[in-house]
């Protein structure tokens, strides 16, 4: 009873606490603002969270370092505890509001807490949490049923998985099994996640070294910014068929990509590649890969798959990460002959395409088209860049702008000639960004390029702040 009151005394001073540091945020945004008229201002949002109280950021730090693995990182010198999220905001212990830049594809495609999402999800675990194996739901056929109408083709069977690493595990899987062969072809710059085979994929995009898997090859990077061959993807193209000839026996199980690298620091593939290496995989008896965990589900704006920018129909399509606006899905769609190989195997997945997370998967389609965030991220995300190569146009540092829809990079050298990348600078922008309230990722093979990857809700005033406060930031350098 007397710790049951404690704790109540505790939750109410906390309050007052919460309360407070708000109050102290805002006078110090004010002061600021009063100071240096240069200072952006953050678009209004009508929303406070409740106050936290919860362990403070040093604390949740130093448990992490305690009992989590040492390869668990985090972003900025002094790190976030985000405690509660709407829409394309993040809120901090203090309650502070952050413009989430990154968020989009981390996980929420939507916007942090969807109403329409968290409906579905609470509502089906009130009814029924259950494996996918076994019997019948309706919530996974649905899903599959929704997901197959946005595919191109015959590409309409569909394999649920937890994570965009199975669904890639699994993608190599059938292509091995449906092709008798088990050479495969990535890209160096790529990434497919964090199992065997995947991590054999991926290329020195995030592991700097090679996981070496027996059969996968590593295709030159069809990089318009720093490749050998500048925009010219046919050329990069002709790589993929040197490997065939010689590393192989002439016969491939898949060629695997991105459409736009993500983790690789937002590489879109020079014009041209994925129809030429297309041609060249099939003709080799292989099936194209398309990874669209990050560029899937209308990010890029002028479409709804990443593929689809370059013209081309895969054979198989991955997916995770924004497909259930937080919650852990992931799938792989292709078709029905193809389908079939997995027949001859026991192949099952406890929890993928369990009825919660097909639940938020299908909320997440409706949300899309009935919020037609596709079109805000043509339309912001078209704007965005513009202003972003404005300031290009300000800054040597800034290198290059690159990306479509709401996948944007900005890469930042030393010298534009050299294309020396700017490792410290990049952290330096990022931190003070943070401080600003604007929170942006980083990624690419040297850590130098800004990922631009909100929530598809993101407006054209959260793109000002965005980029008013890197303009900022970078003034004072
Ligand atoms: C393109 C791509 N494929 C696959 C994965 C792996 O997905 P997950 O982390 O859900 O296993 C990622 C994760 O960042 C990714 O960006």
């Amino acid at each position: 009873m007397q710790g049951h009151l404690a704790r109540r005394v505790s939750s109410a001073r906390n309050s007052v606490i919460a309360h407070r540091c708000l109050y102290q945020v805002a006078r110090k945004e004010a002061s600021l603002q009063e100071n240096d008229v240069s200072v952006p201002k953050m678009p209004p949002f009508d929303y406070s969270p409740p106050p936290y109280n919860g362990p403070s950021a040093d604390e949740i730090l130093a448990k992490r370092r305690e009992y989590l693995s040492p390869s668990v990182f985090h972003f900025y010198k002094k790190p976030l505890n985000v405690v509660d999220g709407k829409r394309q905001y993040l809120f901090d212990e203090e309650g502070r509001r952050y413009v989430d830049a990154f968020g989009g594809i981390a996980t929420v495609c939507c916007g942090h807490c969807h109403p329409d999402v968290v409906e579905a999800i609470v509502n089906q675990t009130k009814r029924l949490q259950h494996s996918t194996v076994l019997y019948l739901n309706s919530a996974i056929a649905d899903f599959a049923e929704a997901l197959a109408s946005k595919l191109p083709g015959d590409l309409k069977v569909v394999f649920f998985t937890n994570s965009g690493t199975e669904a890639n595990e699994l993608a190599m899987l059938i292509a091995r099994l449906y092709t008798g062969c088990h050479d495969i072809i990535s890209l160096r710059n790529g990434y497919h996640g964090n199992a065997s085979a995947t991590m054999g994929a991926t290329g020195q995009s995030i592991w700097k070294h090679n996981v070496v898997q027996s059969g996968v090859h590593h295709a030159l990077n069809p990089d318009p910014y720093r490749g050998v061959f500048g925009p010219d993807g046919e050329k990069y193209a002709k790589d993929v068929q040197d490997l065939i000839d010689f590393g192989t026996s002439g016969n491939v199980a898949a060629f695997v990509s991105e459409a736009i690298q993500g983790v690789g620091g937002i590489i879109e593939l020079a014009p041209g590649y994925l129809p030429a290496v297309y041609s060249t995989i099939k003709k080799a008896g292989g099936l194209c890969i398309a990874d669209e965990v990050q560029a899937g589900f209308g990010r890029t704006g002028s479409h709804f798959w990443g593929f689809e920018t370059q013209g081309v129909v895969p054979d198989i399509v991955t997916m995770a990460k924004g497909i259930g606006n937080g919650i852990p899905l992931g799938a792989v769609v292709t078709t029905p002959e193809i389908a079939e190989v997995l027949t001859r195997r026991n192949y099952f997945n406890t929890f993928g395409g369990n009825p919660v997370c097909t639940a938020a998967g299908l909320a997440v389609l409706k949300v899309i088209e009935k919020e037609n965030l596709k079109e805000n991220a043509h339309i912001v995300g078209s704007y965005l860049k513009d202003r972003l190569a404005a300031l290009k146009d300000r800054y040597e540092l800034i290198g290059d702008v690159r990306g479509r829809g709401l996948m944007l990079g900005v890469e930042l050298v030393t010298d534009r000639q050299t294309k020396t990348p700017a490792k410290a600078e990049t952290l330096h922008v990022m931190d003070e960004m943070k401080e600003l309230g604007v929170l942006i990722g980083k990624g690419g093979y040297f850590g130098n390029v800004f990922r631009i990857t909100p929530p598809l809700c993101f407006t054209k005033e959260d793109a000002d702040y965005l980029v008013d406060s890197m303009d900022y930031v970078m003034s004072k350098m």
